[in-house]
């Protein structure tokens, strides 16, 4: 809001956000992470992708994660400095301030500096991260003396200073993507990281780009969704489901078989992200085959209406069982009408918990987000085969998916953190949105998800009612009850009443304002 109120506009808020969530919320995203930014711009209609997702340093090889015997050592893509890849969440923001936005790059990283430098008061979601990745991060003495700087977690109003990241983001405002890329900053990270048991090289750091790229476009019943294309796996997954969905007349399907053939698309869905997707500039994708509607009236046609197909029935791909997760998503609609769902990562709390001393900056752990070894689950359970194998310079496969909505009623931004649930999410939201939501009840709608494998659909308290979980029990699906999950945060727009609606997922602690 302050920096729409001086002049700037959505693009200018999205990196003041961005910027400012990596000081407030570190667990969730940072400038040691990456993700994807989704804008639209009013002016002449054009839709792009920033695509600021890390890629694997160049020593990176595809085995790096396994023992001699080929066995995958646990932890080693989750933690330390090892299991970061090269970020990317600097490139995009100085990119998008830099062709998109209108204040200058110092303007919007105003914000997030003055609340590193000032401090802001711990918050209880902030205090609970910190209690609950106290070993974690006591493995990393610069990351403990800036989170624990009494050595214990701090109690929630602790005013949190961090001023060796307000010196890091003074140096990008001064000299831009040189302030993090090169030079100083850079050679303290990979000096760090190389003494730590990390593979980074300067020439990683110097050599990152971020990628513009062509979002993707699909239709539902005449409603336009504009979505992540690879290297998320998010739009493909989000417009194959709704295109296998798109061939039944859900409105008129009682709730339970409506549920059904919503977890049958998931499974479908989530199976081709297994065995096809990858980063585009590196493996080719039968991506038009899988947005076919041809393709998707053949997967139709395996669903039956009263059973659950088993997945082992589907070509093998994974296994897998849910873990916690933390990534970040925003919403930004301006008065001009532009538009940006930017949904940004470290991956897990903390990402890999590493802090090279001096900068304030949290690398992720977003290796892990590529496959280890075929067939072996992820820490999201996820699995996949060579098209998301690691390679150097490569960027790994998310699930991560900034979507915006258009039909003649008007539209709807979205997105939410919730590693590979996150789909299966934006999918419900979507279909909230089709069928009449707003942004209050697309945030707040209960969860189901199936995501191929494990064979087990997921779902929150409240998604299913009694009678639901007998017939879907009777259909042949296992079910599992999990703790509330997701933090999505939505807008909405209505043409013909010119009424907006804002809403941050009631499970988590984030804001949404309408001015
Ligand atoms: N790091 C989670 C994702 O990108 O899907």
């Amino acid at each position: 809001m302050e920096i729409l109120a001086k002049g700037g506009n959505a693009f200018d808020a999205a990196v003041a956000v961005s910027a400012a969530l990596a000081v407030v919320e570190p667990y969730s995203s940072g400038i040691g992470g990456g993700g994807f930014w989704l804008l639209h711009r009013a002016s002449d209609g054009y839709n792009t992708m920033v695509d600021g997702r890390e890629y694997a340093p160049a020593a990176a090889t595809p085995g790096m994660y396994q023992d001699k015997g080929g066995n995958v050592i646990p932890g080693d893509s989750l933690n330390g400095p090892l299991s970061a890849a090269i970020p990317g969440e600097v490139a995009a923001l100085v990119y998008i301030n830099k062709h998109y936005g209108r204040l200058s790059l110092a303007g919007d990283l105003a914000p997030a500096i003055r609340l590193a430098r000032d401090g802001f008061p711990l918050d209880r979601m902030f205090h609970g991260m910190l209690a609950s990745r106290e070993q974690k991060l006591k493995q990393w003495p610069a990351a403990w003396a800036v989170f624990y700087p009494h050595g214990r977690v701090p109690a929630t109003g602790f005013i949190l200073k961090q001023p060796d990241l307000a010196h890091t983001l003074e140096l990008i405002a001064q000299q831009g993507e040189a302030g993090f890329y090169q030079g100083w900053l850079a050679r303290q990270m990979v000096d760090a990281v190389r003494a730590a048991g990390g593979i980074w090289s300067l020439a990683d750091l110097r050599d990152y780009r971020v990628k513009e790229r062509q979002p993707l476009v699909g239709e539902y019943h005449g409603m336009r969704i504009i979505s992540a294309p690879p290297p998320s796996s998010g739009g493909i997954v989000l417009l194959e489901a709704l295109n296998i969905l798109s061939g039944y007349d859900l409105g008129h399907d009682s709730d339970l078989m409506r549920k059904h053939l919503i977890i049958e698309a998931m499974r479908y869905a989530y199976r081709d992200r297994a065995e096809y997707l990858g980063d585009p500039d590196f493996v080719k994708m039968p991506l038009s085959r899988l947005l076919s509607p041809y393709y998707a009236a053949g997967l139709r046609a395996g669903i039956l209406p009263d059973k659950a197909t088993p997945s082992s029935m589907l070509a093998p791909v994974m296994d897998s069982g849910p873990e916690s997760h933390h990534t970040t998503h925003i919403s930004i609609l301006d008065a001009d009408g532009n538009r940006v769902a930017a949904t940004f990562t470290v991956n897990f709390r903390f990402g890999s918990g590493f802090m090279p001393p001096g900068t304030g900056v949290i690398l992720n752990d977003e290796m892990d987000d590529f496959v280890s070894k075929p067939g072996v689950p992820n820490g999201f359970g996820l699995v996949g085969n060579s098209a998301n194998a690691i390679a150097p310079r490569k960027r790994p496969l998310s699930s991560m998916t900034p979507t915006f909505l258009e039909n003649p009623r008007g539209l709807a931004i979205l997105g939410t953190p919730g590693g590979g649930r996150i789909i299966s999410m934006v999918l419900l939201g979507t279909l909230d949105y089709f069928n009449g939501g707003d942004a209050a009840s697309i945030v707040s709608l209960p969860r189901y998800h199936m995501q191929y494998l494990p064979d087990v659909v997921f779902y929150e308290p409240g998604a299913f009612t009694p009678n639901d979980i007998i017939g879907l029990e009777k259909m042949g699906y296992r079910l599992h009850e999990l703790a509330p999950y997701g933090n999505m945060q939505a807008i909405t727009w209505d043409y013909k009443t010119g009424k907006v609606t804002a809403a941050s997922d009631p499970r988590d602690i984030g804001k949404a304002e309408v001015r």
